[in-house]
């Protein structure tokens, strides 16, 4: 891709003073953290279970919804249009796939998020209204996490589940990227393009290290849920007739 190949030299000339790499500084403990969660700690393992991987996709579909709506809302905002690229990088439609493929064509009635999830929502409709230019901090958080170690989980679960081929996986695949290493570089270079005051910068940081918190309280809800909630009890409150079930726990 031509936008692609621009990128490299963007990527060489980056600097300590750059917010990719300051962001990535900053959350690097958090993700430590992030990775040792039971959730993900059971993908690297190769155990994840249906259960678990079917409940992280519900709660996904509530978070990409928000996100990408907020983002589609402020994607002429300065802050945001740099990092808007929802034909490469839109999650909904494709988490929509696999929660049809899991749940059947109702699966809208079906899914259901621990209350953990519907504070990251919270707060990302938050930012949206208030602080548009901190969508980067949440986009970044949860895109370049799916571009990066998230295609080694997609493979995990594969194996992990049992599953032919791509199928109930569309979520790992990014259709409209075609080097997954030159699409990061670029958005990074996109990402140290956006103009900040040294508040707002800090801010930004700040709240990519909420963004990976708000991920690590949405995995242990979703752990919490399978321990505690027998399945029946999960099957019951599917049936409930809210838009979305939230189970507080
Ligand atoms: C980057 C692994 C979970 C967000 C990466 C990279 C790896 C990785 C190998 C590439 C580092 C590099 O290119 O320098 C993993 C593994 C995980 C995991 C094995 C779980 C078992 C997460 C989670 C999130 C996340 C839960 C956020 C919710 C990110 C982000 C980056 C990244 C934002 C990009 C860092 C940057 O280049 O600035 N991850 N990760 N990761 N990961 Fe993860």
């Amino acid at each position: 891709m031509e936008t692609e190949k621009k990128s490299l030299t963007s990527a060489e000339q980056m600097t300590d003073r750059d917010l990719s790499e300051q962001i990535k500084k900053v959350t690097m403990e958090i993700h430590t953290r992030a990775e040792k969660t039971e959730l993900m700690m059971s993908f690297m393992r190769g155990q994840v279970t249906l259960a678990q991987y079917k409940l992280l996709l519900c709660s996904l579909y509530e978070v990409y919804q928000t996100l990408e709506e907020e983002m589609d809302r402020n994607s002429n905002h300065p802050g945001v249009a740099p990092i808007y690229f929802p034909t490469e990088l839109a999650r909904l439609e494709a988490i929509a796939k696999d929660l049809e493929y899991f749940y059947g064509r109702d699966w809208r009635e079906k899914i259901i998020v621990p209350a953990a999830t519907k504070r990251y929502c919270h707060r990302l409709r938050q930012i949206g209204k208030e602080n548009p230019e901190f969508l980067l901090a949440h986009a970044y958080t949860r895109y370049l996490g799916d571009l990066s170690g998230g295609q080694v989980l997609g493979r995990i679960a594969q194996k992990s589940m049992g599953l032919k081929g791509s199928e109930g996986l569309s979520f790992f695949a990014f259709p409209g990227v075609s080097n997954p290493t030159l699409f990061k570089q670029l958005y990074r270079s996109r990402m140290n393009s956006v103009e900040l005051t040294e508040e707002e910068r800090n801010g930004m940081l700040e709240e990519a290290v909420r963004a990976f918190e708000l991920n690590i309280q949405v995995f242990d809800d979703l752990q919490n849920m399978l321990l505690t909630v027998p399945e029946k009890k999960l099957q019951t409150c599917s049936t409930q007739s809210k838009p979305v079930n939230t189970l507080q726990i």
